[in-house]
């Protein structure tokens, strides 16, 4: 059974950034690419590096330790060391909320 939980407001996450928010064990990693808001693990899927320290380019998130980078459509690695996808989430925006499905 999925929930949406509320992450943050939409002007916390402005273009080109990204946003990090703990819920239960799960740490998420917020992203605005051009306007459009992604959710996908927080942690690296190669050696646990913070997502939200590494940089948004337009193909993704690129992790800060050894710069895989992650797809946020689908969240798949388009370049090695990573070679495991990160998990990605659904999002909506309602009444200026940022709402991830978890
Ligand atoms: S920890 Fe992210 S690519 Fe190595």
């Amino acid at each position: 059974m999925s929930d949406w939980i509320k992450a943050c407001s939409v002007d916390e996450v402005g273009e080109g950034q990204l946003f990090s928010f703990d819920h239960k064990d799960k740490r998420i990693l917020l992203a605005n690419l051009k306007g459009k808001f992604f959710a996908t693990d927080l942690i690296c899927t190669h050696a646990e590096a913070d997502l939200s320290t590494g940089f948004l380019t337009d193909e993704g998130v690129r992790c800060p330790l050894h710069l895989s980078v992650f797809n946020l459509e689908n969240g798949k690695p388009q370049n090695p060391p990573a070679d495991e996808p990160l998990k990605t989430y659904t999002v909506k925006i309602q009444q200026n909320e940022i709402y991830v499905e978890i």
